[in-house]
């Protein structure tokens, strides 16, 4: 199936995609304007919000910096909760609420971006938690209006945070990881400076690295856009939208870059040269699947992710236990290539081909296979667990995690087919060992 055939029209159906991002600043020293930029957004009082081993960085120290040369009062939040809890968003917010603040900076990964979304959203339009909390967790209202102005500048490259409308976070009492998704809650501004990224331990590239790669290949096997009915008003398009041309030309590059530079990054961690593309990867991954959406590796990951009982990877703080954000998506990655590949046959062969597979020879029915198989060598290469298995999972989680991954209706509906109960269960248990 070519580009143009997957997207064709049908009758009643979607005519029309947007493509929304974050304002988009990139470079090496580009921390160094950020009070500039601040001051330009118009803010006077500053929440920098960051965690605490990020605070401990230079990256940090340089924001400040430039914040309070600008002339911008600066207060620092370092509480944020690696891989971020419904408590730790209230707390996020409560500071916020408390400061009086007119702006927001975050200077760290996922976890400090989206807790400043999250911070950011309930100082401005104060409510319970769950008001804006997708469905079926929360009631997913509406956000209000515009928030106050926010600069992301990202110190991993995985979530791309900086880039989209959505706050992820685990519901503890569910033991499910859920978000907030609106396009208000986009950063007015992402400051993208590689330098952050040569402190970034192994593991934790390893893990983003996959985070990128999932974001991209699951928006390029994404259902098309032109498969949803078309919306009633424009204002009812939704933010995730489908695979669609755009997020297609981003994803690919993001794939290719990333297979081309994740090996020497790990091995050569002071590089630089081969750390920026991997940040600009992600952020092109985050403009696609910000636009796009993602589907079933990342609907299963908030499941895995909630249900954690002891696992505490090497790289990451051992204060509780976790399944990292790009662990959890990628465990399940290559057992869902296998099953959705003859839906989108085409394009998992073209994430394989991106990811440096030789594609000549392999027919259509094997091209979830291809894709799986790709993905299982570089699983092996960076050190990744054997699957669900080595995260503490066995057989007898498949109802519990089913059970979370349902309610993901959002994700899954975004598959290129219809994804059932027993689909999931078989994927669950597919999931458990590769190799
Ligand atoms: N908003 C979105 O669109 C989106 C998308 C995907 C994932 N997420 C969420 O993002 C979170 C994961 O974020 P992440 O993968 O960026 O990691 P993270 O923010 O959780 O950080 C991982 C670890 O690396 C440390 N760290 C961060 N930058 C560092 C640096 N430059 N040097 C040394 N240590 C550094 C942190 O202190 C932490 O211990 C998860 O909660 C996930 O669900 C959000
Ligand atoms: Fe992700």
């Amino acid at each position: 199936m070519t580009p143009e055939t997957y997207f064709t029209r049908r009758e009643g159906g979607e005519y029309a995609y947007t493509i929304e991002a974050s304002k988009l600043k990139f470079g090496v020293g580009a921390i160094h304007e950020v009070g500039a930029d601040a001051k330009a957004l118009g803010m006077t009082r500053v929440a920098l919000f960051t965690d605490q081993r990020v605070a401990k960085l230079e990256h940090v120290a340089h924001a400040a910096r430039s914040l309070k040369g600008a002339g911008l009062g600066v207060e620092i939040y370092d509480s944020v909760e690696v891989e971020p809890t419904d408590r730790s968003f209230m707390a996020g917010a409560a500071f916020a609420r408390d400061g009086k603040f007119d702006g927001f900076v975050s200077v760290g990964g996922g976890s400090v971006m989206d807790t400043a979304k999250a911070a950011n959203l309930y100082a401005s339009y104060p409510a319970d938690l769950l008001t804006y909390v997708n469905k079926p967790v929360g009631e997913a209202q509406p956000v209000p209006g515009p928030l106050m102005p926010h600069i992301a500048c990202p110190t991993t490259f995985g979530t791309a945070s900086e880039c989209t409308g959505m706050a992820i976070f685990d519901m503890l009492e569910m033991e499910m990881k859920t978000g907030i998704a609106h396009r208000e809650l986009r950063p007015s501004l992402g400051i993208l400076d590689p330098t952050a990224l040569t402190t970034l331990p192994a593991p934790v590239v390893a893990a983003n690295a996959f985070d990128v790669f999932s974001h991209a290949i699951e928006s390029l096997t994404a259902r098309p856009y032109t498969a949803r009915p078309a919306p009633d008003a424009p204002a009812a398009r939704p933010l995730l939208q489908g695979a669609n041309p755009y997020s297609d030309m981003a994803c690919s590059e993001a794939i290719r870059l990333i297979g081309a530079n994740i090996e020497h990054a790990l091995n050569a961690p002071d590089d630089i040269s081969a750390r920026e593309p991997l940040m600009f990867a992600g952020m092109l991954a985050g403009i696609g699947f910000g636009n796009s959406g993602c589907h079933v590796p990342h609907a299963m990951s908030y499941a895995v992710a909630g249900l954690v009982r002891d696992y505490r990877p090497e790289g990451w703080p051992d204060d509780h236990a976790m399944v990292p954000h790009g662990i959890s998506v990628i465990l399940n990655a290559p057992a869902v290539f296998r099953l959705i590949g003859p839906a989108a046959a085409a394009r998992h062969l073209q994430a394989a081909q991106a990811m440096g597979a030789d594609i000549r020879n392999i027919p259509e029915e094997r091209a979830g296979e291809a894709l799986a198989e790709q993905v299982i060598r570089l699983m092996r290469v960076t050190g990744m667990p054997n699957g669900l298995s080595e995260v503490g999972y066995s057989d007898a989680d498949i109802e519990a995690l089913t059970d979370r991954t349902l309610p993901q209706k959002r994700l899954l509906d975004i598959a290129p087919r219809d994804i059932s109960r027993s689909d999931l269960q078989q994927l669950f248990k597919d999931s458990m060992r590769y190799w």
